[in-house]
């Protein structure tokens, strides 16, 4: 049977001034999945989230948020959902225990169960030997952790994040996808978070909708999102100048094992079929092209691949990171097969 829908949402936009910064868009998530938005630093993520969870109006269109609608009760949706917002909102002069209970009594949660509750989560996020010290003296991790536990203190039915891990370490994010997975387990809880970290959206969520200026590009889940880019492996090829950009993009379009052809400044993102057994005859093309190939790199289909494939460009702040990754890693696995 089909689950019901815990989210929907229907030619939303919200617009500042003449920016549409959420653009016409429309979405449901059922019950109990982990859903993601996708999107580089000024896709409209916060505003969405701000909207679905009622701090700001829409412009027009409809959201329906657990019970209701988000313009006509506003109260309603606030008492079904946890948020936990970009930046960190935790106070640093309470200790972990208080932050929590403080949160509680907005709810009006009875004494007993509050302090029952507080326990549970403080322990299911692994706070409860620090829950007595002072937040200021908690690590980025830590204060994190505790933001998801104080969200979920009411039992609410559908949790929001935006963007839960940024500026985390890698081990801290970790950490945190681990409790993200646990919440989800145990209570069943409809998770929406946005992100602009690839593996964050791959690991975690059942459904990525991809979101660029505004608009939903792409929905779907990770693996049929990888998909839907044509050939199995793409091979990058970073050339020392792009002089001869044009003639070398004109003559490797023309090879029949080639499906497409992507720039990324000097970089040409080239899909092709059986990357390790073709990527000598495609550096010859080049260098017959009169170009020089300065790196090279080749990797099976990522979401990454399927964000640039759907957007047209990388998020920049992971660029440096998969360029190291296609060079460095990418490259001896793949030809040593
Ligand atoms: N309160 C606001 N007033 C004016 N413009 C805003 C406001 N909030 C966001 N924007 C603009 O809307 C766009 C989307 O922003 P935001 O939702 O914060 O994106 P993201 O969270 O994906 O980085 C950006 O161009 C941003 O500058
Ligand atoms: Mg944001």
């Amino acid at each position: 049977m089909q689950k019901p829908n815990a989210i929907e949402v229907s030619g939303l936009t919200k617009k500042f001034g003449e920016l549409a910064a959420v653009n016409d868009v429309s979405f449901t998530v059922t019950e109990g999945e982990f859903f993601g938005f996708l999107g580089p630093n000024g896709a409209g993520k916060t505003t969405l989230i701000r909207v679905l969870t009622t701090l700001i109006k829409p412009t027009s269109g409809k959201a329906v948020v657990s019970c209701c609608d988000v313009s006509e009760k506003p109260d309603s949706v606030r008492q079904r959902i946890g948020v936990v917002p970009q930046a960190m909102t935790s106070d640093m002069d309470l200790t972990g225990y208080e932050n929590m209970d403080i949160y509680g009594r907005f709810y009006s949660i009875p004494k007993k169960e509050r302090k029952e509750k507080t326990k549970y989560l403080l322990d299911l996020v692994g706070l409860t030997s620090r829950a007595g010290d002072l937040v200021a003296t908690y690590s980025g991790g830590m204060k994190r952790r505790l933001e998801i536990a104080r969200a979920l203190v009411h039992t609410p039915d559908i949790l929001f994040l935006d963007e839960p891990t940024i500026g985390l370490d890698p081990q801290s994010r970790r950490v945190v996808w681990e409790f993200l997975e646990k919440f989800r387990r145990k209570d069943s809880l409809t998770i929406m978070l946005s992100t602009h970290y690839m593996e964050e959206a791959e690991s975690l969520c059942d459904r990525v909708a991809i979101i660029d200026a505004g608009k939903i590009i792409a929905l779907d889940s990770p693996d049929n999102l990888k998909a839907q880019i044509p050939g199995n492996d793409i091979i990058s090829l970073t050339l020392s100048d792009t002089s001869r950009l044009d003639e070398i993009k004109n003559i490797l379009s023309g090879i029949q094992f080639v499906h497409k052809i992507k720039v990324d400044g000097e970089t040409l993102r080239i899909y092709v079929d059986n990357g390790a057994q073709n990527l000598t005859s495609l550096i010859d093309a080049v260098k017959g092209a009169g170009g020089t190939v300065s790196s090279v790199g080749i990797h099976q289909q990522s979401l990454e691949d399927a964000f640039i494939h759907f957007t047209g460009k990388s998020i920049r702040e992971e660029e440096a990171k998969k360029v190291s990754f296609l060079i460095g890693a990418g490259v001896p696995q793949k030809l040593g097969r």
